[in-house]
């Protein structure tokens, strides 16, 4: 592979990682392969021959696995991370025939052969940098993922990326689950409508004091409450309560509808990226 095949191949995968990191969670995976036949990823193309080259033996033409080496289209391989395949073809698996690729292959190498180890295993091609810092190159997202992680505190009660708070719903694919106007209902004007399972309760306690949250197992006898740290439920015996009533509030505060007009629109931006 030349110098100049390479540089295009790698113009076309960032173009490409942009554009996927950005609408991935609406294109179906069936469009996605269908735009791979046609061969727009290099990559991907480059990935079969250099696994073809240097994998195959161990692992099969059609990553079946061989005497050598496991398969790749089975569990546990086909759980892998993106970031976890590659890593394990960058840095082999001390003690067994896996050894570290870095190396002999180049990062752009590792990329494509695990694209194709993506395209055998029938999934979707890698997105690079989804977790973590998520490099998208928009200011408006970066600013608003600081804001959500930060002073904002959407981060307490929700989650995207198997990180953060579960006194809301994970917003992970929020984008294409929400459209425009009902998103900014949500944000701005949580009671409106509630989504399912994430109702509120508020509880009477004898000394007056109420407890106001999440519920779940509202029995006869019980109900429970989701502590507002989201770590724990509380159970409160309906006994021992002066009143246990439903409310049709939000756990969610109006910390969006306060932001100013600017940080509202980051943190649109940052949501419409999930
Ligand atoms: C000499 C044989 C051999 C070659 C060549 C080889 N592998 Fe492996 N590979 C293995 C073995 C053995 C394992 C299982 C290691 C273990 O037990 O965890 C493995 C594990 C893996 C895994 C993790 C699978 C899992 O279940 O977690 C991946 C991914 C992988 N190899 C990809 C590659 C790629 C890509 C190449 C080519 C660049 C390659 N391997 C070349 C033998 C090989
Ligand atoms: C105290 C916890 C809490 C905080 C802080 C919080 N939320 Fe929520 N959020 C919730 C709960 C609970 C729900 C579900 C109930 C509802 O629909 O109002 C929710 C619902 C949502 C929804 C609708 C999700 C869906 O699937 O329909 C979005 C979007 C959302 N929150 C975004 C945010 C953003 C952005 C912030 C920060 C500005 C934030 N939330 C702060 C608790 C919180």
């Amino acid at each position: 592979m030349n110098a100049m095949t390479k540089q295009i191949g790698e113009n076309l995968k960032s173009s490409f990682t942009v554009l996927l990191s950005r609408s991935i969670k609406s294109m179906t995976a069936v469009l996605f392969l269908s735009v791979l036949s046609a061969g727009s990823l290099a990559g991907v193309g480059e990935g079969q021959e250099l696994y073809n080259a240097y994998c195959q033996i161990c692992h099969g033409v059609l990553g079946e696995g061989q005497a050598m080496g496991k398969p790749l289209t089975d569990s546990p391989a086909n759980r892998l991370a993106d970031q976890e395949l590659i890593d394990v073809i960058t840095e082999g698996r001390a003690g067994t025939g896996m050894v570290a690729w870095e190396g002999s292959l180049s990062e752009v190498e590792i990329f494509d052969i695990a694209s194709y180890i993506r395209n055998l295993q029938g999934k979707p091609a890698l997105i690079l940098g989804d977790d973590d810092s998520g490099p998208s190159d928009d200011p408006n997202v970066i600013a608003g993922e600081m804001l959500f992680n930060g002073s904002a505190e959407c981060a307490t009660c929700h989650s995207y990326d198997d990180k953060g708070g579960s006194v809301g719903p994970s917003l992970d694919g929020v984008s294409s689950r929400l459209a425009d106007d009902a998103l900014l209902q949500a944000l701005m004007n949580p009671s409106a409508s509630i989504v399912s399972g994430f109702g509120t309760k508020e509880v009477e306690q004898e000394d007056g004091t109420v407890i106001r949250g999440r519920f779940r197992n509202d029995s006869e006898l019980a109900v429970q409450i989701q502590s507002a740290d989201g770590r724990r439920w509380v159970t409160y015996f309906k006994e021992r309560v002066t009143q246990v009533r439903d409310s049709d509030e939000s756990v969610m505060p109006d910390t969006f509808a306060n932001l100013g007009a600017n940080e509202q629109q980051q943190v649109l931006a940052f949501l419409r990226s999930l």
